[in-house]
């Protein structure tokens, strides 16, 4: 699946792509799922073709699941016929929405998540792993996340209760019920936060995540008390309110840290990946307009024939 030019979802396309192979330390896969995440339709419009330009033709996607059938030199522990979930190289920006690619860093996929569970896990486990690290969280904290229902929130409500927090997560109410089942204290986001948030942790909050960027860092401040207490994934105005903004990157060993300790928690039965909604691969198109939506309830994600 890949476009030749920006634009709306139409510019997608099912052609036949270069087969692209495992370079040193890398794996390629026989991709079975694919996450969608909204990166890839900011990408494919061009709303970032100044900071993260792509090359054409691009496909997108940034995290998989499937069967390895590729060993890049210098890779242990891995082998062909291996089921696996992970993330494709940083640097190119997708490349998951498709037939085979290639991943940088990945863990063996939980026996307990299906294919299409792991394919959408690894980029939302580590921006939650990389989030809560920041942030220094420890057993007993209270975090707050703007966002708690998304494929970010839901992956990081579960993985700060693994951790012993306590967490807060704002959601519309439809959402409520499915968000105490993750284990969060839900809220609803929006005017009145601060009040809302105060009646259900009177003890206070001590850390925030924003994972919706709907233009409430002030608030999520005021909340915390500290900018230095708020890390922001999805506002790029955090800077203004003092607030780190969280992005993925290359070096820090990217995306190594969490993918296996996710494994073992989610054969544990104290990780799930909620799907909002799985597409086949010819219909992307549908996949990032649903994404685009901006209210998934959970991952959304591409299955590969
Ligand atoms: N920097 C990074 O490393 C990084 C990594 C991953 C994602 N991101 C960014 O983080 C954001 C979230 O990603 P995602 O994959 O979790 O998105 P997503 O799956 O599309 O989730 C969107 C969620 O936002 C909630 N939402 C909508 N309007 C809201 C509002 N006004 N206030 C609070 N929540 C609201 C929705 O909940 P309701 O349906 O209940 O309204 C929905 O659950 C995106 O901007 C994405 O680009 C950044």
């Amino acid at each position: 699946m890949q476009y030749h030019r920006y634009g709306g979802p139409e510019v997608l396309s099912l052609d036949e792509a270069e087969e692209p192979h495992a370079g040193p330390g890398q794996v390629r896969i026989a991709v079975r799922a694919a996450g969608v995440t909204p990166a890839d339709w900011y990408l494919r419009s061009g709303m970032l073709q100044e900071l993260l330009p792509v090359r054409f033709p691009h496909i997108p996607g940034l995290d998989a699941a499937g069967v390895v059938d590729e060993v890049g030199e210098g890779v242990t522990g891995t082998a062909v016929g291996d089921a696996v979930y992970g993330l494709v190289p940083f640097l190119q920006l997708g490349g998951a929405s498709a037939q085979y690619a290639v991943l940088e860093a990945w863990a063996p996929k939980p026996r307990s998540w299906s294919f299409e569970e792991a394919g959408g896990a690894a980029g939302n486990v580590e921006t939650a792993r990389r989030v809560l690290d920041f942030l220094q969280v420890a057993e007993g904290m209270t975090l707050l996340i703007e966002g708690a229902a998304g494929g970010v929130g839901t992956l990081t409500v579960q993985l700060a209760r693994a951790r012993g927090l306590t967490v807060i997560g704002t959601a519309s109410e439809h959402n409520h019920a499915f968000l105490e089942q993750l284990g969060a204290v839900p809220v609803t986001y929006g005017p009145g936060l601060a009040e809302r948030v105060a009646a259900v942790a009177p003890q206070g909050v001590d850390v925030v995540l924003d994972a919706a960027g709907k233009g409430s860092l002030a608030d999520l401040v005021a909340i915390a008390g500290d900018p230095g207490r708020v890390v922001t994934v999805a506002d790029l105005d955090g800077a203004r309110h003092g607030v780190h903004v969280s992005r993925s990157g290359v070096g820090q060993a990217h995306g190594w840290a969490g993918l296996e300790e996710a494994a073992v928690l989610a054969d544990q039965g104290r990780l799930t990946v909620p799907l909002h909604a799985v597409f086949p691969l010819k219909e992307a198109a549908a996949a990032h307009e649903a994404s685009a939506g901006g209210h998934a309830r959970g991952k959304i994600v591409l299955t590969v024939p």
